[in-house]
Formats: C-alpha cells, structure tokens, sequence
C-alpha cells in the first residue's frame, strides 16, 4: 500500500513536462459502480434565459460592477436543474446591447438532436438582437453540464454568458452536500473598472490570454461550509475561456467519482489537469469542525489556492473514507472490432509559428499588424478561419451512422488542447504521455506531442462541431466539424 505521499509523488512524475493526468495505480476504494437506470419521462422544465448586459459586482470584483454578459437576473452563474428523463423548454432571448451582437447557446455535453446544440449557421440560425429561439430536449444522462453562448465567444463567454446545467439521477445514495463550483478567470482590470481584450494575437498563437483575476463561483478563494466529516460531492467545471488547471485537494480526502458528467470507478484524486470546458465531481470528506480543507490549482509557476472548506456541526462519518460511487450511464459502447479509424492532426499553421515565435515586444507591436485572416492554427492541415463560423467548409470527415470509430488524436504543437466534440460521448483508451483510468469524456485534454485514442459510437445524426476549447485558439482555426450521417 502507497503512502499518501508516495502516492502523490508517483503521479505527479506520470507524463512530461507540468501537466499531467491523476490515475491511481491501486485504487484504494471497495465500492461499484451503481447498475444504470432507464430513461423513463419526467416532468418539463421551462426556463427563459435573456441573454443582456447586467453591471454586476461580482465578489471577486472587489466592490466594482462591470458589465456583464449574462442569461439571468439574479444569481451568476445561474444553474438549471433538472432530474433524468426530464424535458428542458428554454427560450432564449438575445437583448444583447450591440446592432450585430448574435448568440446563441451550447448544452455542452449533452447527446441532444442536431438541431438543439446551439451552433450557429451549422445547426441553427445566429439569434439577432430582438430575436427568440426556442430550445428542448431530454437529456439521456445524468450528470454535471454547462451550457454557453457559441457565438463571438471569446468575448461572449468572457463577459459570462454561461451557467450550470445538472442533471440529477446518478447517485446511489445521498451524499452529505452536492456544491458546484465554478472555475474561472476574469479579463479584467479591476481599477479602470473595465474588461480587457478578450483576444490577443499573441495569446491567440500561443496558449490563449490568462485573465489575471481567478474566481470560483465568481469570488476568489470563497469559504465554502461543509457538513463535518461528511461525504461531499464537489462539481467542479472549469469554464475558463483558456486556463488549463492542476487541480487537487489539500487537507482532506478526495475522489473523483465522475468525468465530462460520466461516472467513473471512484479512484484518490492527486492532481487533476483541467483544461477548459472539463468537469470532475469528487467526494470530498469534509474535514472536521472548524478544520480547513483547500482546493488548489498546482500549475506552475505557483500553486494557488482556489477555495477553501470549512467542517460544520457535528461530525457526520466516522468510517474510513469509502466514496459512494455513481451510476453506470448508458452510452453505447464502441465496438472495437469492427471501428473505423481516422487520424486528426492539430497543428500551427506557418503564420501561427512565425506570431508565436517572436518575442514579447514584437508581439505586442504585432498587435497592431492587420492580418487578412487570422489563422494560427488548423486540424488536418484545414483552418476554419471565420470566428463566427458563418461560411460552412466541407465536413473533416463524414461518419456513418451506427458505426464505431477509434479516432487518433495527435498534438503536433508545443501547446495543450483541451479537444472537443459535440453530440457525442467518447471513451479515451490509450495516450502515450498521459496515464488516465479509462474513462468517457467529451473534452480530451491533449498535451504537446501527445497522441490519444478515443473511440465512440457514431449515433447521432448531424453536423457536429470538433474543436479545441481554448476559445482563442477555436477562433483562429482549430475547429472543424463531423458529419454523421
Ligand atoms: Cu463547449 Cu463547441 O463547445
Ligand atoms: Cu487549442
């Protein structure tokens, strides 16, 4: 048996480089997975999202408003919650304050219909200012999800146009709090009271443009009470437009029991790379009346604490830690035997390397430089340059639908790619730098020179978008879409 520490040490040396993935080698946990249950219809739920500037003054602004994008009055992030088998009718209204400023949202994750998954001019047509769009749809999972504008979304998503969507059904049994928490930075500068840019070119060819305030449910490093000693389930979603997070736990016990919303067999959480649009849900014990636990990004160059939680009241477990694991979800499973592969190449177009290249003080004058198009980066040698994708290139590949597929992913880059594909959930099977239990996701998070396979069952008909989630780098060519078909 590892130590806590050996064990520490032991995954953090996995892989190269600062990022690396969080496996256990001996999972330490007796308890499995919960059998799945069936989709049986629910009640509906209806919600009206009104996409507008709100002048907000969120905790982490320190006493500032600043003028948010948001879908709600009231509380951001706003959160919908929903049971499995229920149907979600959402209106979506567009007052944004811009003449040309359209939108329109994204269910991340969700294996939804084609013609709900919010991309504009691939599946639906861009929302204007005045304008309505109607959404519905039952979700097949249960699990942790976000939904977000895919329209302008580097500054869409920037300013806060984005919430939480649960879908409850996956316990086996309650835990003793369920807590989102929202990870994300803020572009802002906090004394002229004002965003920043939301793009640069030189972010835009490199590792995209870290915002430089950190929040957690829009308050840095919040205390967050939980029951002593209780097993708490943590919903941890990274929505930053660009950060890639190593995230762990100090001062407690913590499991990761699901991924991307899909349970996994609960296994310790040492460090956990987060790129955006990725989620965890861990099971915290909560450490003991008025004892402190914290949760931390242990990205270089420094760790940072994120959010701290607080025991509360009288303890609530005295066993050892043994998280209650989730349920199974149901997503057909590939059948490898038979599976098409495909190849995709991520890589940095010739303009790309020459603007990540030169030095800081040359980017900064490139600033200024107009490019004709900005194109950084491209998969499989094809850019879609148009940042509101309003001209459709021809598909990255086209899919049969009920066939199973093993796609290789490969980062040709010196960057990391959090890579994501819509209407689909895929299962990772193997990396050559990463060591990951096997587990399903929609976001891969694939770093510099690291080929994965991942494989899926294509059942979904439709045109699917296929990007990198670093928003920057999805604006300046790294996005495509598959058809199924
Ligand atoms: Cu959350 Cu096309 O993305
Ligand atoms: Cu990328």
């Amino acid at each position: 048996m590892l130590t806590r520490r050996q064990f520490v040490v032991g995954a953090a040396s996995v892989g190269t480089g600062a990022i690396v993935g969080g496996a256990s080698a001996r999972p330490r946990y007796t308890r499995k997975l919960g059998a799945p249950v069936e989709l049986t219809a629910g009640k509906t739920v209806a919600v009206r999202l009104t996409a507008a500037e709100r002048s907000i003054a969120l905790p982490c602004f320190g006493g500032r408003s600043l003028p948010m994008w948001t879908f709600a009055d009231g509380e951001w992030p706003p959160l919908i919650r929903l049971n499995l088998g229920d149907r979600l009718e959402a209106t979506l209204e567009n007052r944004l304050p811009r003449a040309d400023e359209s939108t329109s949202i994204h269910w991340h994750g969700i294996r939804l219909p084609n013609d709900q998954d919010g991309v504009p001019y691939l599946v639906q047509p861009p929302v204007l200012p005045g304008a309505s769009f109607h959404y519905g749809f039952t979700p097949p999972d249960a699990g942790t999800f976000f939904f977000h504008t895919h329209c302008n979304t580097v500054e869409q998503l920037g300013r806060g146009l984005e919430g939480v969507l649960i879908i409850d059904g996956d316990a086996t049994e309650p835990y003793d709090a369920d807590t989102v928490l929202l990870l994300r930075d803020w572009q802002v500068d906090l004394e002229g009271g004002q965003f920043n840019a939301f793009y640069t070119l030189r972010g835009a060819a490199r590792a995209g443009t870290y915002g430089p305030l950190r929040s957690v449910n829009g308050a840095q490093n919040p205390e967050i009470p939980l029951p002593a000693s209780g097993d708490c389930r943590l919903r941890v979603v990274n929505t930053d437009p660009t950060r890639v997070m190593q995230i762990g736990v100090e001062g407690a016990e913590a499991a990761i029991v699901a991924i991307d919303g899909i349970a996994v067999q609960p296994y310790p959480l040492a460090i956990w790379s987060m790129g955006p649009a990725m989620r965890i849900d861990l099971v915290l014990r909560a450490p003991s009346e008025g004892k402190i636990a914290r949760l931390i990004d242990k990205s270089p160059p420094g760790r940072v604490e994120l959010a701290h939680f607080v025991g509360k009241g009288a303890p609530r477990r005295k066993t050892t830690f043994d998280p209650a694991p989730l349920r199974i979800a149901r997503i057909p499973e590939p059948d490898l035997k038979t599976a098409e592969r495909l190849s995709f190449l991520f890589q940095a177009s010739e303009a790309g390397k020459v603007i990540s290249a030169v030095d800081d003080a040359l980017g900064a004058a490139l600033g200024s430089l107009c490019l004709s198009q900005e194109i950084f980066w491209t998969i499989n040698g094809r850019p879609w340059p148009d940042r509101d994708h309003a001209r459709l290139p021809p598909p990255l590949a086209v899919l049969r639908r009920g066939q199973s597929y093993v796609f290789t992913l490969r980062n040709d880059t010196p960057f990391v790619h959090p890579i994501h594909i819509h209407g689909h959930t895929f299962k990772l099977l193997r990396s050559n730098k990463q060591s990951r239990p096997e587990h399903h996701a929609d976001t891969l998070l694939l770093l510099p020179e690291e080929q994965a396979d991942i494989a899926f069952v294509a059942d979904n008909p439709g045109d699917w978008m296929f990007h990198c989630h670093i928003i920057e780098h999805q604006e300046s060519g790294m996005m495509g879409y598959l058809r199924v078909a």
